[in-house]
């Protein structure tokens, strides 16, 4: 067990929830990380979806101590440089590539790689990432296609993000491999854009008070 990967286990434990960030002006980061950690939200992954990302980790760096942040929608081994330069916290990818695998595995940022089938969960383990990504994890087949996949691979750990919300949250981090879930759902596009922090906490507060942390 490396370093690196038990850090990322901890941080992902202690999350219980990810909120998946896109974040479309910078002024809106600082404010939105405030809402998310006063609701008992803390571990954020703001997504390389907009051409502000950067600069907007930045920003709850410097502004939001309590938050843990973490670079996500990484898709090759320049955005892994990228996320490692800023400083933060982990790195997290919708897929994989062998470029960008071999990137993270030489990478001392704790990485959590995107899978949605058994071959590329085996090619993330044959680089040494055995906390992932199951993404899309609804469209994937849902919990069903999870349970599969803990046939044979039981030490895996899993954050399944895509298509969870408040309804389902709770089923998903009920299951054995699971660690935490990520997704969109804590801070809807029309409430970033409307400056509604006093809602997004809301939703992080109803989240953080319904949900029990993962078994692992
Ligand atoms: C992601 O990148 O992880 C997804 O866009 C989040 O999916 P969701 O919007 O369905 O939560």
């Amino acid at each position: 067990m490396t370093a690196k990967r038990e850090k990322l286990a901890a941080m992902f434990r202690q999350a219980t929830v990810i909120p998946v960030l896109t974040i479309e002006r910078v002024e809106d980061a600082v404010p939105l990380a405030r809402a998310l950690v006063a609701g008992g939200v803390r571990v954020l992954e703001v997504t390389l979806r907009t051409p502000v990302a950067i600069d907007a980790a930045k920003a709850i760096m410097a502004e939001v101590p309590d938050a843990i942040v973490g670079i996500g929608t990484i898709l090759n081994a320049n955005d892994l440089a990228r996320a490692e330069a800023l400083g933060v916290q982990f790195g997290i990818s919708p897929g994989i590539t062998p470029e960008l695998l071999q990137a993270a595995s030489a990478s001392r940022l704790p990485f959590a790689p995107g899978i949605a089938t058994a071959s590329e969960l085996m090619q993330a383990l044959a680089h040494g990432f055995d906390l992932v990504k199951f993404f899309p994890a609804e469209q994937s087949g849902g919990i069903k296609a999870l349970r599969a996949l803990a046939g044979p691979f039981p030490d895996v750990l899993i954050c399944p993000t895509g298509g969870i919300g408040e309804a389902n949250a709770a089923s998903w981090l009920n299951e054995p491999n699971v660690v935490a879930v990520g997704g969109s759902w804590l801070c809807p596009a029309a409430e970033i854009r409307s400056g509604n922090w006093a809602g997004i906490t809301a939703i992080c507060e109803r989240s953080m008070k319904s949900l029990k942390p993962a078994h692992r």
